[in-house]
């Protein structure tokens, strides 16, 4: 049976009292974390969001001890009574309160609890699908307590950050018109306009480049966006993003806004980081990382040595290289003690991931060297093949040919592999790149036509504009990616800010004047009324916070996050709705 709150006020949370209120008459109200019953003596660990504070029961008053004996996990409690110093071989001092405990004279038993199908009191494993379905206890968790605070300290240093360098946050809609970035939208039907749908915010791009046209200068917000993609560890179809856009901007205006903000999201964590960022050009990180997203913390960069095989004795790498391929490797460092089997069992990774062959040199500590490929270079060879790719005592070179891209992805998910087993990746170290110069288009063999590698609306390089009819495939963009521990947390770009120019890409990426005009009509004309140069990016927020909280799935940072399949567990959407409902929005459903 449930008692009233009655008079009860809280005077302190439960991670509140210490050795100074000792003597003090004070009210609790929370959870019972966990009873220990030891006869004579009843101790309660009541928890709020505050923390945990021991409560104790003597047998001096026994209908109040009578009524403590039916308090099970998880029931919902009141209590007022007086704050005492525990004795010192009970003192508990893993807790911020573990000096100290309650005498409790008065107990409301607020509310009683189901026994949970999982503890509360610890982070024990429990499997993801039913700590969704359950999530208003696992929320009541150690560890989803410290990750959804720690959102919500982020997301209050970033609105004092903007507040303070004059950005305004602006809503914009959330039924609104589609508008590309490159995923399936969430369509809503209209009741009012039969056959006629909404679709929900991928990005809120094109109404923050109004809000510029607008004379609002400088915009952002917190915003959800939606998009109907498959899923990975890193992705939500309902996610959050840091969403700015500043007029009169250039990338390094947009550089310097983000880096300090950045610095001060990390100090929310006390994590100090160092700005500037590094810039690194698209073409150098596929080169040189095999991603357009590279993890910076481990090195083991990727090296060209053609050079090595042009004139070499090893035919497979000389044709590669003669036919206009190439050959690309990285060292391992600390690899002098990798077993023949351990080396074996990377060549195999790597033939999983795709590639022909991978060939291995190694210069042993003791100066030895050896190679698969011994045979055919000799040993006169090999060193001139350790020594390009500058591989040192006690280091491993792993070597692979073939299309330039290819090779270097192949070799870069390889590099990571590695790093992962090897434990080359510090969580404690931030690893931040501005990765510049993405390509304006990419070639989509399948819709046969060019499409926009960011969105359509980022302007081209300056340097490349007369490219745009000859050579569309080489023209690179005003368009950057923030990249922190080879995750990608935001992307942005400056954007075209001229009516023509604007109608000109429309007509490199197929889009007819008039479905762009059906599709984009009022940001066309928008354009026409005095567009200021501006630019922009949007951070990722549920990344930024998977990252400072160490988790590995972006699901641990979000409230109530659906499934790999888009579901939530807990409320169970999607869900068939009624006939009469379908009826009133014109539709029809097949299945
Ligand atoms: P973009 O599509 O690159 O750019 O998105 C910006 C950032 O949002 C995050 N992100 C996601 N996070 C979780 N789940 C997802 N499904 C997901 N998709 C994207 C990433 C990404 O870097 N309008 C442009 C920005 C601009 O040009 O200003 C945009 O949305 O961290």
């Amino acid at each position: 049976m449930a008692e009233p709150l009655g008079d009860f006020t809280r005077t302190h949370t439960c991670g509140a009292l210490r050795l100074d209120d000792v003597g003090a008459d004070v009210v609790l109200l929370g959870w019972v974390h966990r009873v220990r019953d030891l006869g004579g003596v009843l101790f309660i660990d009541v928890r709020d969001r505050g923390g945990v504070t021991q409560v104790v029961f003597d047998k001096d008053d026994p209908a109040l001890m009578a009524k403590a004996k039916r308090l099970r996990s998880e029931f919902v409690i009141g209590l007022a009574g007086c704050v005492r110093r525990r004795s010192p071989d009970t003192i508990n001092s893993k807790l911020p309160t573990g000096e100290v405990e309650v005498v409790v004279r008065r107990l409301a038993l607020l509310n009683e609890a189901k026994t949970p199908p999982f503890p509360i009191a610890d982070d024990a494993p429990v499997s993801e699908d039913v700590r969704l379905k359950y999530r208003y206890l696992d929320l009541r968790r150690p560890g989803l307590q410290g990750n959804i605070g720690l959102r919500h300290r982020v997301t209050m240093a970033i609105r004092r950050y903007f507040d303070a360098n004059g950005f305004w946050e602006i809503e914009t809609p959330i039924l609104t018109k589609s508008t590309p970035e490159g995923a399936r939208d969430y369509l809503v039907p209209s009741r009012v306009h039969p056959g006629e749908f909404y679709a929900l915010p991928q990005s809120p791009q094109l109404f923050k480049q109004i809000l510029m046209i607008g004379g609002v200068d400088r915009y952002m917000q917190i915003c959800r966006c939606f998009r109907d993609e498959d899923l990975r560890a890193d992705r939500q179809p309902e996610f959050t993003q840091v969403d700015v856009e500043m007029s009169f901007a250039r990338p390094d205006t947009i550089f310097g806004i983000i880096e300090p903000l950045m610095h001060d999201i990390f100090a929310v964590v006390g994590r100090e980081i160092r700005t500037p960022f590094l810039r690194m050009p698209y073409a150098e990180a596929i080169a040189r990382y095999g991603s357009d997203k590279p993890d910076l913390r481990c090195g083991m960069a990727i090296r060209d040595l053609r050079d090595v095989f042009r004139e070499s004795p090893f035919r497979v790498f000389k044709e590669i290289v003669g036919s206009g391929g190439t050959v690309r490797g990285f060292v391992v460092k600390d690899a002098g003690g990798y077993s023949r089997s351990e080396v074996d069992g990377i060549v195999d990774q790597a033939k999983q991931l795709g590639a022909a062959g991978l060939v291995w040199a190694r210069r042993a500590g003791d100066g030895t060297i050896t190679s698969s490929i011994m045979k055919a270079l000799g040993e006169a060879g090999v060193r001139q093949l350790l020594e390009a790719a500058e591989t040192g005592p006690g280091e491993l070179l792993l070597v692979s040919a073939g299309e330039p891209d290819a090779t270097s992805k192949l070799l870069g998910q390889l590099r990571l592999n590695l790093a992962r087993q090897k434990g080359l990746l510090n969580p404690d170290e931030s690893a931040f790149a501005w990765v510049v110069d993405f390509p304006l288009l990419e070639w989509d063999g399948e819709e046969r036509r060019y499409v926009s590698m960011h969105h359509p609306f980022t302007a081209p390089h300056d340097d490349d504009r007369d490219r745009l009819d000859t050579d569309p495939a080489r023209v690179r963009a005003v368009a950057y990616d923030l990249v922190l521990n080879g995750s990608e947390i935001g992307g942005g770009s400056i954007r075209i800010h001229d009516a023509d120019l604007q109608r000109r890409i429309f007509s490199l990426l197929n889009i007819s004047p008039e479905e762009a005009k059906l599709r984009f009509g009022f940001f066309l004309d928008a354009l026409e009324y005095g567009t200021p140069p501006h630019g922009g990016i949007a951070l990722g927020l549920d990344r930024i916070c998977t990252i400072l909280s160490g988790e590995d799935s972006i699901r641990d940072v979000i409230a109530f996050p659906k499934t790999a399949t888009a579901v939530d567990l807990m409320s169970d959407a999607p869900s068939p709705v009624d006939a009469k409902q379908l009826r009133e929005l014109h539709l029809l459903t097949q299945k």
